[in-house]
C-alpha cells in the first residue's frame, strides 16, 4: 500500500476506497462521476468515495478528460490492486470472463463488496460468485449488467420480491433494435441499417453477439436467475438472432398490425415452476407497450399475477448512463458494507428449463412456392397433418412465383418445426422463409389487418 494511500486514509477514515478494475467506455465515465461529483454524492448518498487504484492492460495508453484520472493511481496490476489492504470496494469493468472472474471472486473471498456491469461473467458464473459472495457476508451487485441505466435489477430482486412474477419480457439489446427500427420506420434492409449502426458506434466491427441473439441471451438468464430462481447458463438459452429478418417480413408484420423485435424471454410454463427462457425476434402487437421501444432505447416488461403489467424503459447502453448505474450499485455496496449488511442473495430453485419444441406460441410463417393450381391443397395438407391450424394467409403475386405468408393459431412449436420440414419437402415450395413467433396473439381475437390481402380460411 502507498504511503500516501494511508495518510489520505488517516485523515478521512470515513471515505470508502475504490479500486476501479477498467477505464474503457464505462470505467472511463466511473471515474468520472467518482472525482468529479464526490461531494455532491457525499451530501445525497452520505458515503465519501475515494479512488483508490485504477487497473487498465495498458498502461501506455492516453487517458483523455474528463474520464482521466491521476496518473499516479493507475496500474497494470490489477489482482495487486484488489488485494490491497486500502481498498474496501471493487468495481469490475474489464468485461469477459477472464481475468474478470478470478479478481471477482478474489474480492469477494477478501471480503470486499464488488459492482460489476459484466453480463457475460454473471450469465456463466452469477450463482457461484453469488454464493461467494454471501458465504463472506458481502454484496455481489450488477444493477448495470442488463438494461444499463434503467433499474432492472433491483426492482425484480427487491421490489417485486413478493410479487409471483409469470413473464419478464425484454428488449435488451440497442443495437439489434437499433437495426429493427431503422427496418420498420425508414424501409432500410437489414444491411443498409447494420451498416448505418456500425457508423454510429452502435454495433461492432464485429456484431456477431449483438445480431445472433447471445448479448441478449447472457441478459436472458440473468432476469431468470432474478425472477424465477432458475440456474440458466447464458451460452444454453436457445436464442435466434436478426440475420434472417428482411425488408418484407417487416412490412407484412406492420400490415397486420404488429412491430418485429428481439425479446429476451424467461416465463412460467403451465403456471411453474418450469422455465422457459429463450430470445428470438417476435411480432409485437403495434399497442403493446414493447412496439414503442425504439433506436437504442432497451425496456423490460414484467408481468406479475398481482402487480399486473409493469414496463422498465430507458438508455440500455453506453459508457454515462451505464455508469451511473454502477454508482448506485456502488453507494448502496458502501452502505451496506458501513452496517455489516449486504443485499440478499437471489433465491434459487431448481425449476426445470422446458425446451422451446414444448412451448407454445401462434407463428408466422412465409413461404415462396411456384403459382400453381393445387401449390395451396398440399401446404395446407403438411400444416393439418401435424395439426397447425392456420388463422389467416395472404399471398403475394411475383409472376410465375408468389409468396405466401401465413398466421398460425397457437401451436407447439415442435409441431410447428415438422411442419416447416414437410413444406420444405414439397417440390412446388422454392423457400421457406422467415418464421416469426407472434406476442399475444389471443386465438379468439379477430384478426387485425391493416391494409393487405389476409383471408381468414
Ligand atoms: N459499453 C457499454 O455501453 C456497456 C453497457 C452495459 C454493460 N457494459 C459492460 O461493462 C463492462 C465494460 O465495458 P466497456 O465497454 O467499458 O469495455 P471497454 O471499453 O473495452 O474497456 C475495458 C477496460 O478493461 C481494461 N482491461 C482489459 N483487460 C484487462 C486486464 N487484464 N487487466 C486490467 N484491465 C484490463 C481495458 O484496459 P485498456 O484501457 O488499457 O485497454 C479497458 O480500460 C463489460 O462487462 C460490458 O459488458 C458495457
Amino acid at each position: 500500500m502507498p504511503a500516501s494511500s494511508t495518510s489520505a486514509r488517516a485523515e478521512r477514515p470515513e471515505a470508502v476506497r475504490v479500486a476501479l478494475l477498467g477505464h474503457g467506455n464505462v470505467g472511463a465515465a466511473v471515474a468520472e462521476l467518482l472525482t468529479t461529483r464526490t461531494e455532491e454524492i457525499a451530501a445525497r448518498a452520505g458515503v465519501q468515495f475515494e479512488l483508490a487504484g485504477i487497473a487498465v492492460r495498458d498502461l501506455r495508453r492516453r487517458r483523455e478528460a474528463p474520464g482521466a484520472a491521476d496518473p499516479a493511481l493507475y496500474t497494470d496490476d490489477a489482482k495487486g490492486l484488489v488485494e490491497r489492504t486500502d481498498v474496501d470496494v471493487v468495481v469490475e469493468l474489464i468485461g469477459g470472463l477472464d481475468p474478470a472472474r478470478t479478481l471477482v471472486e478474489a474480492a469477494l473471498r477478501a471480503g470486499k463488496p464488488v459492482v460489476t456491469a459484466n453480463k457475460m461473467l454473471l450469465a456463466q458464473a452469477g450463482v457461484e460468485l453469488s454464493e461467494v459472495a454471501s458465504a463472506n457476508g458481502v454484496d455481489l451487485l450488477y444493477e448495470a449488467a442488463v438494461g444499463g441505466a434503467i433499474p432492472v435489477i433491483r426492482p425484480l430482486r427487491e421490489s417485486l420480491a413478493g410479487e409471483r412474477v409469470l413473464r419478464v419480457m425484454g428488449i435488451v439489446n440497442g443495437t439489434t433494435n437499433y437495426i429493427l427500427t431503422r427496418m420498420t420506420d425508414d424501409g432500410m434492409d437489414y444491411a443498409e441499417a447494420l451498416a448505418e449502426a456500425q457508423e454510429l458506434g452502435l454495433a461492432e466491427r464485429d456484431p456477431s453477439s449483438d445480431v445472433s441473439g447471445a448479448d441478449a441471451a447472457a441478459k436472458a438468464a440473468i432476469l431468470a436467475g432474478l425472477a424465477f430462481g432458475s440456474d440458466v447458463l447464458g451460452t444454453t438459452v436457445a436464442r435466434e438472432g436478426i440475420t434472417g429478418i428482411r425488408s418484407l417480413d417487416v412490412e407484412h408484420a406492420a400490415r397486420l398490425g404488429y412491430v418485429i423485435k428481439l425479446l429476451a424471454i424467461a416465463e412460467l410454463v403451465d403456471d411453474g415452476p418450469d422455465v422457459s427462457v429463450r430470445v428470438h425476434p417476435a411480432m409485437v402487437p403495434a399497442d403493446h407497450p414493447l412496439a414503442s421501444v425504439r433506436g437504442a432505447f432497451n425496456a423490460v416488461f414484467v408481468e406479475g399475477e398481482s402487480a399486473g403489467e409493469l414496463m422498465l424503459y430507458g438508455r440500455g447502453a453506453g459508457g454515462a448512463p451505464t455508469a451511473s448505474a454502477v454508482l448506485g450499485d456502488l453507494i448502496d455496496a458502501a452502505r451496506n458494507l458501513r452496517a455489516g449488511a449486504h443485499a440478499p442473495a437471489p433465491r434459487r430453485h431448481q425449476a426445470a428449463v422446458r425446451p422451446v419444441d414444448d412451448l407454445r406460441s401462434a407463428f408466422y410463417i412465409s413461404l415462396d412456392v411456384v403459382d400453381r393450381p393445387g401449390v395451396l391443397a398440399s401446404v395446407a395438407t403438411a400444416f393439418g397433418t401435424h395439426g397447425v391450424s392456420i388463422r389467416a394467409m395472404e399471398q403475394d403475386g411475383l409472376g410465375t412465383a408468389a409468396r405466401l405468408v401465413f398466421l398460425t393459431h397457437s401451436a407447439r412449436e415442435g409441431d410447428v418445426r415438422a411442419t416447416l420440414d414437410a413444406l420444405a419437402a414439397i417440390d412446388t415450395v422454392v423457400r421457406v422463409g422467415s418464421v416469426l413467433r407472434v406476442i399475444g396473439a389471443d386465438d379468439g381475437a379477430p384478426m387485425r389487418v391493416a391494409g393487405g390481402h389476409a383471408r381468414r380460411r
